[in-house]
C-alpha cells in the first residue's frame, strides 16, 4: 500500500521530454484559469463545437470527431465494444499493442495476435495472410508503439484491411497523432484515437477519436456498444446539442481550444515536417553515441527509443539529468528498461530544444 507523501508547493519546474505528457505552452496553461460555467450553457456549445470542428480541420478529415473526458485508454475499450462482435486481429510488437489485445480479451472478444519481437514492425503481408484465412470483425493496431519507438506502416495495413469491407480498422495513434500526419479516409481508418497529453501538447484529461460513417452505422447495430464511449450517443448528442453527453473537463477544453488554434496556425504539413526534423536529429545523435532500437525504416517520428549499446546506467542518467538540468526523459519500458531509453520529441519541441537535452545527456554520461 502506498503511504501519503504530502504534495508540496515548491517542486522545481522540469522540461518534459517524455513520450507524454509533454511541454504545454504558457498561454494554453493560462487558458484553463476561467471562472467555471455550466456544461449545458450556450457557452459550452460554442466551446465544444469550436474544438470539434477545429480538430477535423487540423486532421484534414470529414469523419466525425468525439472529444471525451478520459485518457486515451477509454477508446481501446469503446472501439472494441462498438465495433467487435466476436473476434479481432491485433499485431503485437510492444507493451501498448499487447495491452490493446488484452483489453479486447477482457471484454470477452476472441483475439488473434500476430506476434512480433519488440522493436519490429507489423507487416501488411502478415495482416493480409491472416485476413485471407480468418474472419475478423476488426483489426486493431498501434500506429506508434511507444515502448519500442516503432512506427507501424498503418497506411499500408489500412489499404490491406480496406480489401475486406466487413472488417473495421481501429488505430491507436495515441503517441503520434498531431506530430505524424496520416490521411485517415484515404487509408480506410474507421476509428483513430489519441490523448491530449501527447503530440497535441495539451494537458492530459481528454481523448479524441475520429469515427468513419461506416463505424457509426455499425455501432447502431451493436448489442454491446459502450455507454460512455458509444459513437452514437456521443455523436448524436453533438448533432442535436453541440455538447457532450455528460459533464466534461471544461478547463482542459479551454486549453484545447487555445492550443488547437496554434496547431491550425502551424498547419498539419508544417507540424509533420518539424516532427520529422526532430526525429532525424535524435536518431542521428543516437547512432553517433548509442544505437537505435527499432527496426530500420520503421522509426517513430515522435519518440526515439535509443539502444543502450554503451551500457550506461539508464536510471542514474535519467535521475542526474533531471537533478542537474531539470529535464526529464524516459528510461526504457518494462523489460527493456535498462537496455534502452526514450526521448519524446513531440508537441511544441524543436530541434533546438531537443539538442539541449542531448547536450545534457552527453555531459552527464560523459560521452
Ligand atoms: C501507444 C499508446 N497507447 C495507449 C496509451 C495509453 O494512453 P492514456 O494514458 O492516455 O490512456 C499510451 C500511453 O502512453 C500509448 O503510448
Amino acid at each position: 500500500m502506498s503511504k501519503k507523501q504530502e504534495y508540496r508547493d515548491d517542486y522545481p519546474e522540469k522540461t518534459l521530454y517524455l513520450p507524454g505528457p509533454t511541454e504545454v505552452r504558457d498561454d494554453v496553461i493560462k487558458a484553463m484559469c476561467e471562472p467555471m460555467f455550466g456544461h449545458r450553457m450556450d457557452r459550452m456549445t460554442d466551446l465544444y463545437t469550436t474544438i470539434v470542428e477545429d480538430t477535423k480541420e487540423f486532421l484534414g478529415t470529414d469523419n466525425d470527431v468525439i472529444i471525451l473526458t478520459a485518457s486515451g485508454t477509454e477508446f481501446w475499450e469503446s472501439t472494441t465494444l462498438n465495433l467487435v462482435e466476436d473476434n479481432m486481429l491485433v499485431p503485437t510488437s510492444g507493451a501498448f499493442s499487447e495491452r490493446q489485445a488484452n483489453v479486447a480479451e477482457r471484454l470477452g472478444k476472441d483475439v488473434d495476435r500476430i506476434e512480433y519481437e519488440w522493436g519490429k514492425a507489423a507487416k501488411p503481408d502478415d495482416i493480409r495472410d491472416a485476413l485471407e484465412t480468418g474472419d475478423y470483425d476488426a483489426v486493431g493496431a498501434v500506429m506508434n508503439e511507444t515502448s519500442t519507438g516503432v512506427r507501424n506502416p498503418i497506411e499500408e495495413i489500412g489499404d490491406v484491411v480496406a480489401e475486406y469491407p466487413d472488417t473495421y480498422f481501429i488505430v491507436d495513434a495515441i503517441s503520434c497523432l498531431g506530430g505524424d500526419f496520416i490521411d485517415i479516409e484515404e487509408h480506410g481508418i474507421d476509428a483513430i484515437f489519441t490523448s491530449t497529453q501527447k503530440a497535441f501538447a495539451m494537458p492530459p484529461g481528454l481523448a479524441v477519436c475520429a469515427v468513419s460513417d461506416a463505424a457509426y452505422e455499425r455501432e447502431l447495430e451493436s448489442e454491446s456498444a459502450s455507454w460512455y464511449g458509444g459513437f452514437q450517443r456521443c455523436l448524436d448528442y453533438y448533432d442535436r446539442k453541440g455538447q457532450t453527453h455528460s459533464t466534461p473537463a471544461i478547463p482542459i477544453m479551454l486549453a484545447y481550444r487555445k492550443q488547437m488554434k496554434h496547431m491550425l496556425d502551424e498547419g498539419h504539413g508544417a507540424r509533420d515536417e518539424r516532427h520529422q526534423e526532430m526525429a532525424e536529429y535524435t536518431r542521428e545523435w543516437a547512432r553517433e553515441h548509442f544505437g537505435v532500437f527499432p527496426e530500420e525504416g520503421y522509426e517513430s517520428q515522435t519518440v526515439t527509443c535509443v539502444e543502450n549499446t554503451r551500457n550506461i546506467n539508464v536510471a542514474e542518467t535519467v535521475e542526474a539529468v533531471s537533478e542537474e538540468y531539470d529535464m526529464v526523459f524516459s528510461s526504457g519500458y518494462g523489460d527493456i528498461g535498462e537496455e534502452t531509453f526514450r526521448i519524446g520529441h513531440m508537441g511544441e519541441h524543436t530541434v533546438e530544444s531537443i539538442k539541449e537535452l542531448t547536450d545534457a545527456i552527453e555531459d552527464v554520461a560523459d560521452l
